[in-house]
């Protein structure tokens, strides 16, 4: 009992979800990787839908894989002639119990529909295939009648009975009792079927393993009809690490399993989602950054290489010098104690502004300062101003400090960083007499509000060059920095000779 079993439904109740439908190629990519990850049954399809339904199920039937490859199909015969067609190894038939549902979907009496289940069930097992039966909108349904179906399908010959809370309107506490509540009318293996209305799917099956169930059915990243399913990856995790029960899942592959459902279904998982999303193992303030670098238990439930992920420390405004040291020197930079502190300070002004500091930005601006440790600096840029636009003439002015001096002067060009770095250029001429002879300039995270790192050569007219980096949120001030710094490195150089 301890060990639950978890009943996949990504590629059935998953391609229900809004706007996906899988090739019969992407669907055998998935149920390989869902096998990798060890799940019980996978769901691989609805044969009767269509041919191209029936294709796929095939192949993955024919796939060799280790789990049991289950068919979903109405309580009709020739639904269920369809699955057995497929060489099914397993068939969950449904039929809806509730009022509501038998009523307005099916037009049917309830004795009708118990001996439409009943009758499905013993087709089913006389062909010797296993046999799951679900009373569709089971926690909607008159307790009387699910006790009774329950039952019928239980004399005859159902495998495992799935409970499915069709509209998600389950409480925790509410699942548990109903669950406890069958188990004392049936003995064969209960199962739940949890949707995400009210954001309660996983908490539901968790509650139903609670009160005695011992299938769970899931699907990775949450998919399914509407708010989707239970997913996968919080339910096993929550079984393993909350609740002391086993599954065969080998939660290594959770994250990789994700990712690749993610491209195929073109979902993109929130980046605060559970244990999948981007954030889930990232941590940006000081506190947190500090504690998790010297005890990850901290501020971490669990270790990220235990579903296959990397932790990640985020600069940001509220990261601590401790977790930007860190995040640098895993990239294989070491900076001083003084270049920690401007790297620090530039992250802090970016977040200050409302951006996101990319582990990109960060290296970049880490760049920058290890790579411009100017000990003294000559030309020092003390404002500076640009216009630009369709009818306008690109025009850039600056002010500049050099020993101790303010120089000002405007210069157009054919934008806005070639009128700054020639304004630059006309004040520094008579001191260095700069050429700027390569410009390269580097978007690094491809947003819009991106740090641009701009890395230049400069050349004077003694023949020394030199290179020089600047990296700001603003191509322009980026471009003026690096320009700045490479003056102040060949001033520096002639001034030492
Ligand atoms: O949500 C549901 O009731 C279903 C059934 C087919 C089990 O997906
Ligand atoms: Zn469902």
């Amino acid at each position: 009992m301890d060990r639950i079993r978890i009943f996949d439904t990504t590629l059935r109740d998953g391609e229900q979800t809004p706007g996906i439908s899988f090739t019969p190629e992407q669907k055998l990519e998935i149920a390989q990787q869902l096998d990798r990850l060890g799940v019980d049954t996978i769901e691989a399809g609805f044969p009767s839908a269509s041919s191209g339904e029936q294709q796929a199920f095939r192949e993955i039937v024919n796939a060799g894989l280790k789990a049991e490859i289950c068919a979903l199909t109405r309580t009709l015969k020739s639904d269920i002639d369809i699955a057995l067609k497929c060489d099914a190894p397993c068939i969950h038939t449904f039929i809806s119990t509730s009022e509501v549902q038998m009523k307005h979907a099916l037009g049917m009496t309830p004795e009708e529909v118990l001996d439409a289940a009943v009758q499905s069930v013993e087709y089913i097992k006389d062909h010797g295939v296993v046999c799951e039966f679900s009373p569709m909108d089971a926690t909607r349904t008159e307790m009387g009648f699910l006790k009774r179906i329950c039952k019928a399908a239980e004399d005859a010959g159902a495998d495992r009975i799935n409970i499915p809370d069709t509209v998600g309107i389950m409480s925790p506490q509410g699942m548990e009792r109903l669950i406890r509540e069958l188990k004392t009318i049936v003995e064969t293996p209960l199962s739940v079927h949890c949707h995400n209305d009210f954001g309660l799917a996983v908490a539901n099956s968790l509650a139903g393993v609670a009160g005695g169930a011992s299938q769970v059915h899931v699907a990775v990243n949450g998919l399914g009809e509407r708010a989707g399913n239970a997913a996968l990856e919080e339910v096993v995790m929550g079984l393993h690490l909350i609740y002391g029960k086993k599954t065969r899942v080998n939660t290594r592959l959770i994250y990789a399993t994700s990712k690749l459902v993610s491209r195929l279904t073109g979902v993109i998982i929130q980046p605060n989602k559970a244990i999948v999303g981007e954030n889930a193992f990232s941590h940006e303030s000081g506190i947190h950054t500090r504690g998790v670098t010297v005890e990850p238990l901290t501020f971490e439930p669990f270790s990220p290489e235990v579903v296959g992920r990397r932790r990640r420390l985020q600069a940001g405004k509220l990261a601590g010098r401790h977790g930007i040291k860190a995040e640098l020197e895993e990239a294989g930079l070491y900076p001083t104690e003084s270049q920690l502190k401007e790297i620090v300070r530039r992250v802090k002004e970016l977040g200050d502004k409302g951006k996101t500091v990319t582990d990109a930005d960060l290296l970049a601006i880490a760049r920058t300062v290890i790579g411009e440790v100017i000990e003294e600096r000559i030309v020092e840029l003390t404002d500076f101003a640009v216009t630009t636009g369709i009818r306008v003439i690109p025009t850039a002015s600056v002010k500049i400090i050099i020993d101790g001096k303010e120089y000002i002067a405007a210069e157009t060009g054919v934008g806005p960083v070639d009128a700054a770095i020639k304004a630059i250029q006309k004040i520094t001429d008579g001191l260095a007499n700069v050429r700027l002879t390569e410009y390269r300039l580097e978007a690094l995270t491809g947003g819009s509000d991106a740090v641009a790192e701009v890395i230049i050569k400069v050349e004077d007219n003694e023949g020394n060059v030199v290179s020089a980096r600047g990296a700001r949120e603003d191509i322009v001030m980026a471009s003026v920095e690096a320009m700045i710094n490479g003056i102040n490195k060949l001033l520096l150089r002639k001034r030492k000779r």
